[in-house]
């Protein structure tokens, strides 16, 4: 469904030894997929997918989708819904406010904004907090908003970029575990950032592992487990969530 195909991104033009943000990625997402990016910070996560929302110019490559080039095209009219890490919502306006927004500035949208909205709303969960400004939610709270808004204008794919950051570990356990509802009910494709090995082992279908603006290995989790390409996805990925495991297993016995 979607298809990137060599991007790169070269943030100064004019010094010849800038290394790229972005350098030369390619990946396909599928119709449903659950896509993670995974990689530490500063590899250039953000970048690569503010060039495939449209907020940001590729300085090479091109993106398709369902075979049509939208590399140049306005964000709006790409189809794609976003979630990040600081929410974004209109402080002033009430939940249902904020969801019911962007569907009365539609035309296709306007007529059955509230409906739409209350159903999204319903699907978070926060069907109580609907008259209550962001200001008296919780960070997961105001996150399963985000959620919401995005999800009411019906996008064919959600890019996340580590929309759990700001949040507790309980939390992020709860909405891990909703967005995953959501793919499913919904059948939509999912972009998600992050920096968090587990996440992207808990979460994905596929995932493309990153180290300084490039793609290092893009692969099933299983196939990244049992044949990591070199010693940086070894380190990084495996001994990583090995490491994890071990110092819980001290304490705990896992059923078989
Ligand atoms: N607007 C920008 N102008 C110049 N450099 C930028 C800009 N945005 C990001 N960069 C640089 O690009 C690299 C990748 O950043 P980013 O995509 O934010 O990484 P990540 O999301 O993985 O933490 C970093 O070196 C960052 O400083
Ligand atoms: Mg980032």
């Amino acid at each position: 469904m979607l298809e990137i195909k060599n991007l790169s991104k070269v943030f100064d033009l004019d010094n010849p030894d800038k290394k790229p943000a972005v350098d030369n990625v390619s990946f396909t997402v599928n119709k449903g997929e659950f896509l993670s990016i995974l990689g530490p910070s500063g590899c250039g996560k953000t970048t690569l997918i503010r060039m495939i929302i449209g907020l940001e110019k590729p300085t090479t490559g091109s993106i398709l989708k369902n075979g049509l080039d939208i590399t140049n095209m306005p964000p709006s009219e790409r189809g794609m819904g976003f979630v990040f890490q600081n929410y974004a919502l209109f402080e002033n306006m009430t939940v249902l406010q904020n969801v019911e927004y962007a569907l009365k500035i539609k035309k296709e949208t306007k007529k059955n904004s509230r409906d739409t909205a209350l159903s999204m709303i319903k699907e978070v969960g926060l069907l109580n907090y609907v008259d209550v400004k962001p200001y008296r939610l919780s960070g997961g709270q105001q996150q399963r908003v985000a959620i919401a808004r995005t999800l009411a204008l019906k996008p064919d794919i959600i890019l996340f970029d580590e929309p759990m950051s700001a949040l507790d570990a309980s939390t992020r356990l709860s909405l891990r575990k909703e967005i995953k509802q959501i793919q499913s009910t919904f059948n939509t494709s999912i972009i998600y950032i992050t920096h968090d090995q587990e996440e992207a082992f808990s979460m994905s279908d596929k995932i493309l592992v990153m180290d300084e603006s490039v793609s290092v290995q893009i692969g099933s989790p299983e196939e990244i487990i049992l044949k990591p390409v070199n010693q940086y996805i070894q380190d990084f990925v495996v001994d990583n969530l090995k490491y994890k495991i071990e110092s819980l297993s001290k304490f705990y016995r896992f059923e078989k």
